[in-house]
């Protein structure tokens, strides 16, 4: 049922993340005045910059309200320590930021990270030469789901001391019928909403492993034998992580839904994001049953953070993804249509060429964060007016 109005939890997190979020919270206040839709929003400071200043990388009572929202954004977290290497750290050995990403990901059980790679019209693949383009927008459309709560992120490992110095680590892989089954047959549900790879039309789900080697890849790859023998419909396409690196660059053409563990998910959709011109298109939808977390995959990026610098278009994105999933959960066909009218919105700032980020179009023709979301909020606005 649609509601009168929907809480949004925001968690701008660490760096550009929280330029970034800035401009999430314009894409819903003008799709609020537009449309009548309600956003009540909550900003929730969180991360190792958070962390350097109070202790903890988020206030108390943060996850009761990650919990009670009807949906989370997330910028992006990690900081760099002060004492020079690498991030800050909380005691126990996490990542301050921790509990906004891998935290909310487990306690809200958002086990899918689905992850589309698509190559929208005007964008060229980080990996083409300057005047050639390696692959067409219509032969890069791919989504992959990435299990999203257990594998080597399962926090279960340790460190062995003696006389003060460590001597060994480990980080236990733990992989379970349950989580496995459930991503694997998400998505083969989703390839039957989809209408197959670029190449040949195939409906094709691909499932990437390490079987050759390890014991929870041959298990991941059974069940997926199992639950495909449910889909006749759809071909089934296994293939060794290391090699699929490879063809996922040679090859993208080929693939049209993909679905990993966890660690091998991580690797392999920052690949990914070449072929969609790079991390600053490329949007993670955390779902589960009852909660959503949307966020862009690029990081806090640390050296590019206060400059105005970064593409917005993965956080307009996400915020895009996560109303028509909003709209999906609700029957809310409002929420829907803005949800498209988010993408058209970038793709017709994408066809104009300009504004653009440096990431885009090279340093001499980049534009300003704010000046290329406010050219997508000039075209979203005429959009919304249903
Ligand atoms: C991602 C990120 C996270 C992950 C980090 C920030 C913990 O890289 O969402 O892909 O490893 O999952
Ligand atoms: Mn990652």
């Amino acid at each position: 049922m649609p509601k009168a109005s929907y809480s949004v939890v925001l968690l701008p997190g660490d760096g550009v993340g929280q330029e970034v979020a800035a401009q999430a919270c314009r894409v819903l206040r003008l799709v609020s005045e537009r449309t009548g839709l309600g956003f009540e929003l909550e900003q929730i400071p969180c991360g190792g910059q958070y962390y350097l200043a109070h202790g903890r990388d988020w206030p108390e009572g943060s996850a009761e309200r990650c919990r009670d929202a009807d949906v989370i954004l997330l910028g992006a977290v990690g900081w760099p320590s002060p004492k020079g290497q690498g991030p800050v750290m909380m005691e126990g050995g996490k990542m301050a930021g921790w509990s906004p990403v891998l935290g909310n990901r487990s306690r809200l059980d958002l086990y899918a990270n689905i992850r589309p790679v698509k190559l929208f019209e005007g964008v060229r693949t980080r990996i083409c030469g300057v005047h050639r383009q390696i692959w067409e927008p219509k032969q890069v459309d791919m989504v992959f789901i990435r299990e999203n709560t257990e594998d080597l992120y399962i926090g279960n490992g340790g460190l062995l001391e003696r006389a003060g110095r460590v001597e060994l680590a480990t980080d236990t892989r733990i992989i379970t019928r349950v989580a496995s089954e459930r991503v694997i047959r998400l998505a083969f549900e989703l390839a039957r909403t989809r209408h197959g790879a670029p190449r040949d039309g195939k409906r094709r789900v691909t499932c990437i492993v390490k079987n050759n080697v390890m014991r929870g890849c041959q298990f991941f790859g059974e069940i997926f034998n199992e639950i495909g023998a449910s889909y006749p419909d759809i071909e089934k396409d296994l293939a060794i992580v290391d090699a699929f690196s490879q063809w996922l660059i040679t090859q993208p053409d080929f693939y049209d839904v993909l679905v990993t563990t966890n660690m091998f998910g991580d690797i392999v959709t920052d690949l990914a994001s070449v072929l969609q011109g790079g991390m600053g298109m490329a949007v993670g939808c955390n779902v589960g049953d009852h909660h959503g977390m949307f966020e862009p995959i690029h990081g806090s990026a640390p050296k590019h953070a206060g400059k105005d610098r970064v593409n917005p278009m993965a956080m307009i994105l996400a915020t895009g993804e996560a109303l028509g999933w909003l709209g999906r959960k609700h029957a809310d066909s409002k929420l829907t249509a803005a949800a498209a009218a988010v993408e058209t919105a970038v793709r017709k700032v994408l066809r104009q060429g300009a504004p653009l980020t440096y990431d885009l179009v090279g340093e001499e023709h980049a534009a300003p964060l704010s000046v290329v979301a406010t050219a997508i909020l000039e075209e979203l606005g005429p959009l919304l007016a249903l």
